[in-house]
């Protein structure tokens, strides 16, 4: 697929065809492109939980529903036959950058412009999303309920330092609903695109 029509046909897909697996050597492609992410000072501080099997995807959907009743959202999402929870690893940066090249030795993270720990699994997670385009599959990314965090490391032997900053759902897709979000519209070049100066058009 061309890369445009990648990036253009790009949405969140919430409901899957639970009898179609996601192949083998196709949910390699996603994983391997995800690990050719950017990522800071190439500390490469990510881990990638895939379930596939379902006993482990539901125990994935047992863990963060928490309280929560069933709902249209979650059933089409529990159809997905993937679920990849993308974690992030803060200690491999600041590991990294104390190495003599970077030389930040007091492992003090304020002076962190942003948490590129976070930025690099979702970059990670984006190449997840596309490559499932270019596939001819569906995903979505969205985020562990802040309560359920530690079960989730719990529930698959995580260990304490990674942090799962979101989960994408694979699969062949099946008809869903849009998102209320959408009606927001995508906001305009020159409402958000400044050229020179904050504020100026080209
Ligand atoms: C950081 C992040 C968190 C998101 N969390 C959720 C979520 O919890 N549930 C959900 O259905 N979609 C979630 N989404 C998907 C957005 O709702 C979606 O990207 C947005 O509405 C635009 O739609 P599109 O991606 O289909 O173009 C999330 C997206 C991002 C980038």
């Amino acid at each position: 697929m061309e890369f445009q029509q990648v990036v253009d046909r790009r949405r969140m897909v919430r409901n899957y065809d639970p009898d179609r697996p996601v192949p083998p050597d196709v949910l390699d492609r996603l994983m391997t492109n995800a690990l050719h992410a950017p990522s800071a000072g190439f500390s490469q501080g990510w881990g990638f939980l895939v379930l596939t099997e379902i006993a482990d995807r539901d125990r994935f959907w047992s863990v963060t529903a928490g309280e929560r009743a069933a709902d249209p959202w979650r059933e089409g999402m529990r159809r997905a036959p993937a679920v990849i929870v993308c974690f992030s690893h803060k200690d491999a940066y600041l590991d990294r950058y104390a190495e003599p090249d970077k030389g930040v030795t007091d492992r003090d993270d304020s002076w962190w412009t942003a948490p590129y720990w976070d930025i690099d699994t979702g970059m990670a997670a984006l190449l997840v999303l596309l490559t499932a385009v270019d596939e001819g599959l569906g995903a979505c990314f969205f985020g562990v309920p802040i309560g359920t965090i530690d079960a989730v490391r719990e529930a698959f032997g995580v260990p304490a330092g990674f942090h799962p900053i979101g989960v994408v759902t694979v699969g062949y897709p099946a008809q869903d609903r849009k998102s209320p979000s959408l009606k927001r519209g995508r906001r305009a070049a020159d409402q958000v695109v400044h050229h020179g100066r904050w504020g100026a058009s080209r």
